[in-house]
């Protein structure tokens, strides 16, 4: 397996078109970015370590039967996944009050929230990736009501599987964001990545973040705290 052309280049990976047709190469940067990219820094071993947990993820939650567009995983930074167009969406899930939403209704820190929020927002870096409602999705034919229903119905079925996995070892997952695509055969799967990049992560025990939320409030050294993460995931005794 060769990678060709660049496809595309986000803040946190890029995609190369490869000799198979229908297979992408994903390299996963050491790059952390905030505040819609303005803000950047290299943060050496940050890629291998979100490949890492989003790999043990995606196999995880496939095995579970979630399509998702994962095949495998080839070296340091970069996994094999299958191409799709992707819906133009990130789908929010909430369990416990955080980030945007708590500053917006300013609710205690971590509330629970019952039922779980699901939020939309509109990928657009020109726009700042705006809240997008359900009606407005489907009024300006970003998805129809059953590929929603179905996005729904995978969020849902995600966060549970994700939940309880995490809460085995001891961390509180507050909150994520997933993307959906659809094979070349119409199969809506489930996108992107699943790092602590794109979700928000609680030690039980501590009450710290365990994930991009360091970054962002500039609280100290990434990398550790996602090998936490990884090494948890992968039962490694000595954390
Ligand atoms: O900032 P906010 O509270 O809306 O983020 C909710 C969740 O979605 C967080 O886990 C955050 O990491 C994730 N997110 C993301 N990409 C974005 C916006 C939010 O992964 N562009």
């Amino acid at each position: 397996m060769e990678k060709t052309e660049l496809l595309y280049s986000g803040k946190a990976k890029d995609m190369f078109l490869t000799d198979t047709p229908g297979v992408l190469w994903v390299t996963y940067k050491d790059q952390a970015t905030a505040l819609n990219g303005k803000r950047k820094v290299q943060i050496q071993g940050k890629g291998a370590l979100n490949r890492q947990i989003s790999g043990l993820l995606f196999e995880e939650l496939t095995a579970a039967g979630i399509p998702t567009h994962f095949i495998k995983d080839l070296d340091d930074h970069t996994m094999l996944v299958r191409q799709c167009e992707m819906i133009p969406l990130e789908a929010v899930v909430r369990n416990l009050a955080s980030g945007s939403f708590e500053r917006k209704f300013h609710t205690a820190h971590l509330m629970k929230l019952t039922p779980a929020v699901h939020e939309f927002y509109y990928k657009s870096d020109a726009l700042d990736d705006p809240f997008i409602n359900d009606e407005q999705i489907k009024a300006l034919g970003y998805a129809d009501t059953a590929t929603l229903a179905a996005i729904h119905e995978l969020a849902d079925r995600v966060n549970a599987l994700l939940q309880k996995r995490f809460a085995g070892i001891g961390i509180a997952l507050v909150d994520f964001k997933l993307e959906f695509g659809r094979l070349a055969n119409g199969t809506l799967v489930l996108a992107d990545e699943l790092s602590p990049d794109n979700m928000r992560l609680v030690d039980e025990a501590t009450g710290k973040s365990l994930d991009k939320d360091v970054f962002r409030k500039d609280a100290g050294p990434l990398t550790p705290v996602y090998q936490v993460v990884l090494d948890r995931l992968k039962g490694v005794a000595h954390v």
